[in-house]
């Protein structure tokens, strides 16, 4: 793992952000990008939206993977994942809507959906994968326990996921029980793979995702497996590591 420290988080997203256009020249535009969602990469978003419209960079011949969606959130709903993408990064480019895929959280069938994006994925290897990592470790929806040798499937969120993710709802309430995600063997299928973190909030899962056993009690820890890891965290989620 290569583990870039950086003063905060607009630091952070500017090299999270060196990283993506690295692939995308290396791709000649062709990448498939792993996205993902959270607040930690909407500095990077803003960042490729920038370098967009600065006209150095197009994404017309990439294609993306989402890692995860809300079951039950209809695709307009403004918390559903398909609409953050929309409205933090495919709005704002020039990816092709037909190129853009994430689960689809809000099918009568589940299993089905599962399957279906793994098959997909079996199609479409990530040239790299973008990451947050939750306060427990989790990466995607994978929360702590899941199998690394997972493929895309149903869970039902944390209680501690589910209310650190209430502040994008009305109330907790109303924040969905179930997602859909990428299972780790998806993610883990990434030629590349940048985790982002930033805050205080991520320091103990950062430090068990680097320095910690490999243990699917910290799901992130399996990236210590992958051959090309590139952590880019700010000084307060590096503060725990050695
Ligand atoms: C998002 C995702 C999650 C988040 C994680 C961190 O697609 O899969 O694993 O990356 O929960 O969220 P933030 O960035 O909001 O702290």
């Amino acid at each position: 793992m290569k583990v870039i420290v950086t003063k905060n988080y607009t630091e952070m997203s500017a090299k999270a952000y060196e990283v993506i256009k690295q692939v995308m020249q290396d791709t000649e535009g062709k990448a498939i990008l792993g996205l993902a969602t959270g607040s930690t990469p909407i500095g990077l978003y803003k960042n490729m939206v920038a370098d967009y419209e600065a006209g150095n960079v197009s994404y017309k011949n990439a294609r993306s993977v989402n890692l995860d969606e809300y079951v039950g959130l209809p695709k307009t709903h403004d918390q559903s994942y398909y609409y953050f993408m929309h409205d933090n990064l495919f709005n704002h480019i020039d990816i092709d809507e037909d190129s853009v895929n994430l689960p689809d959280g809000n099918t009568g069938d589940p299993d089905k959906a599962c399957a279906d994006y793994t098959a997909l994925l079996a199609t479409m290897q990530q040239d790299v994968q973008v990451l947050g990592i939750g306060s427990n470790g989790h990466i995607g929806f994978n929360e702590p326990g899941t199998p690394f040798d997972s493929t895309t499937h149903i869970v039902k969120l944390h209680e501690g996921t589910r209310s650190d993710n209430a502040r994008f709802f009305d109330s907790l309430a109303d924040v969905p029980t179930h997602a859909i995600t990428m299972g780790i063997a998806n993610i883990m299928n990434a030629k590349k793979i940048l985790v982002l973190a930033s805050g205080q909030g991520k320091a103990s899962a950062v430090k068990a995702m680097v320095q910690g056993p490999v243990d699917p009690a910290c799901p992130a820890s399996v990236l210590q497996n992958h051959p090309d890891v590139v952590v880019v965290v700010d000084e307060a989620a590096a503060s725990l590591l050695n």
